[in-house]
């Protein structure tokens, strides 16, 4: 089945806001020292990546947002496998709505984006282990002097989904119970130690007390419990 995460869905409105924000209030000196705003922006959203099992379908969200308007966007998709960028899809679209002629270089991959609200996201169909990686939604919008823009996702491939949280939880759990039970048994210690101790100095006292008039009376009543007495200040 498709698999969509809940945050994944909702952080793109969010995400849309902030790149509102960061295009049309924030602006930035450009390098001929004219401020220009940051018209093209690319997001993958708030959360940007993904956890799934292999065998699995999946979406690379992206979306573009620009203040200026955009007039044939050049975007495309690429992979970073190991070191060198491989394209995954490319097209140009040429206004806002209109839905382009995706171009698709890599195997089970479909472009569902369509356009629709500036979605660009394509859909990764039964992903395997080697799908792994770092994925780099690229675009480029003519009407700033070509300026490149890109967000990265990065989708994570898992055997399977439950058996990790599950280990998390037990080792978490377990991490947890292993502390409580060394406090409490740390506590007994102590509380054991100084039970002890007060019994050992009630006991000294009463030896202290007593030892004068008691030890000579069982020294001569039996031989063997004198040894194990304490005896203080005999020297
Ligand atoms: C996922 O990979 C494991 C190990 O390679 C394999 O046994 C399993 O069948 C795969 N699952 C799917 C749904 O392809
Ligand atoms: C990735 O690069 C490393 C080091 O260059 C190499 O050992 C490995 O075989 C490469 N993996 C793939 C899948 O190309
Ligand atoms: C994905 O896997 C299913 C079941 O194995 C198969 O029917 C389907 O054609 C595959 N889709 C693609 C795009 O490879
Ligand atoms: C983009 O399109 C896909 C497929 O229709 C959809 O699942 C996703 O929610 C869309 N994203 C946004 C931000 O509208
Ligand atoms: C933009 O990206 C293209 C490759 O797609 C590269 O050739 C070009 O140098 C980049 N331009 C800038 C200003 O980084």
């Amino acid at each position: 089945g498709v698999s969509f995460t809940g945050a994944q869905l909702r952080r793109n409105e969010s995400s849309s806001f902030s790149s509102f924000l960061s295009c049309c209030v924030f602006y930035s000196p450009s390098s001929s020292g004219v401020w220009s705003a940051q018209a093209l922006e690319m997001s993958v959203g708030k959360i940007p990546f993904l956890q799934a099992v292999n065998g699995s379908t999946v979406m690379l969200p992206c979306t573009y947002s620009s203040c200026i308007g955009i007039k044939n966007l050049y975007f495309n998709w690429q992979f970073n496998d190991n070191g060198t960028m491989q394209k995954v899809c490319e097209s140009t679209i040429a206004s806002e709505e209109v839905e382009p002629n995706v171009n698709v270089l890599r195997e089970r991959v479909e472009f569902v984006g369509k356009n629709h609200h500036n979605n660009i996201s394509i859909l990764l169909w039964n992903i395997t282990f080697e799908d792994g990686g770092q994925y780099t939604c690229f675009g480029r919008n003519p009407k700033e002097k070509d300026k490149n823009h890109s967000a990265i996702f990065t989708l994570i491939v898992v055997d399977e989904l439950r058996v990790v949280d599950n280990t998390l939880t037990i080792m978490i759990a377990s991490a947890v119970g292993g502390a409580i039970a060394l406090l409490m048994g740390f506590m007994l210690l102590k509380n054991f130690t100084l039970f002890v101790i007060s019994k050992l100095e009630e006991k000294n006292k009463e030896c202290l007390v007593t030892s004068s008039g008691i030890d000579n009376t069982e020294n001569g009543l039996s031989g063997s419990k004198a040894d194990s007495k304490p005896t203080p200040k005999k020297k």
